[in-house]
């Protein structure tokens, strides 16, 4: 394989991650990227914590076979339920050179830099919520931070169906924030991807005061940092301006939506991971 042609892979479970790689782009315009979207078999946020870790492992393996260096699991549910198995034990038996990272760790960071009140809201799929990912990063980071969490089954299918302006979104948003708005958070994490084009409105209706923390702008923030710390692994990688975008599911809207999530036109090509 050709040296410096080494990719950054972003995987998400649909299109919702473009809005993660579009913030890694603008921070890091010179590499090489592959996105994937699993929008074959999305939502994985109902899903058991078993099948996320065995349909994030197949996309792993999807993005290294496409020469990727390093991966950023883009996708919150993916990085609650499969990131720390894929890291301890995947990783080190199938490809001890290569790196898996996540989402949660820099979304944590962030909103214990910015709570005063130390209580921090968190908004996400059932199964990041139920696998108290968020509650485990935030405590880690300060044991005194008490973290309100609300599971938001609706939201993702109405963003996938384009209906993110709709009074059904904006209904179910009010439902899942006022019993935050309630405990006093002057932090709100927005912990799946999807979220993301949702930050106007769910900033009108929880007011000036209260920050969002989204993984938009933050984690390609994040990589340029840690890319600085990890020379080796920077060195690899390919300068390219190369973007490649995968779909388990060729549909109009990871085309329509996924472009209006990552700020340009995208073209997807259909992946098959098994
Ligand atoms: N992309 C997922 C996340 O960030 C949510 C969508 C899904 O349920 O698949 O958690």
């Amino acid at each position: 394989m050709r040296r410096g042609n080494k990719y950054i892979g972003v995987f998400d479970s649909g299109f919702g991650g473009l809005d993660v790689l579009r913030g890694i782009v603008k921070e890091l315009p010179s590499y090489n990227y592959i996105y994937l979207g699993d929008t074959a078999r999305l939502p994985y946020g109902n899903r058991p914590k078993e099948t996320v870790y065995e349909f994030t492992k197949q996309a792993v393996d999807f993005l290294f076979r496409q020469n990727c260096e390093l991966i950023i699991l883009a996708c919150n549910t993916a990085s609650s339920d499969a990131l720390r198995k894929i890291q301890r034990e995947y990783l080190p038996k199938k490809y001890p050179h290569k790196k898996v990272l996540g989402v949660l760790i820099p979304l944590s960071e962030e909103a214990v830099k910015y709570t005063k009140s130390l209580k921090v809201g968190v908004i996400a799929t059932v199964g990041t919520v139920q696998s108290k990912s968020f509650l485990r990063e935030l405590k880690k980071l300060n044991p005194r931070i008490e973290v309100f969490q609300e599971a938001c089954p609706l939201l993702v299918p109405l963003v996938e169906t384009g209906k993110q302006n709709s009074k059904k979104t904006d209904l179910a948003l009010k439902k899942y924030l006022k019993p935050l708005l309630k405990e006093n958070i002057d932090t709100l994490v927005l912990g799946c991807t999807h979220y993301g084009i949702l930050e106007g409105q769910i900033q009108k209706m929880i007011g000036p005061k209260i920050k969002i923390i989204s993984g938009s702008e933050l984690v390609g923030k994040k990589l340029k940092d840690y890319l600085s710390n990890h020379k080796e692994l920077e060195k690899k990688l390919g300068k390219g301006k190369a973007r490649v975008f995968y779909s388990t599911k060729l549909t109009a809207n990871f085309t329509k939506l996924g472009s209006k999530f990552f700020g340009s036109n995208i073209i997807a090509r259909k992946a098959v991971i098994k």
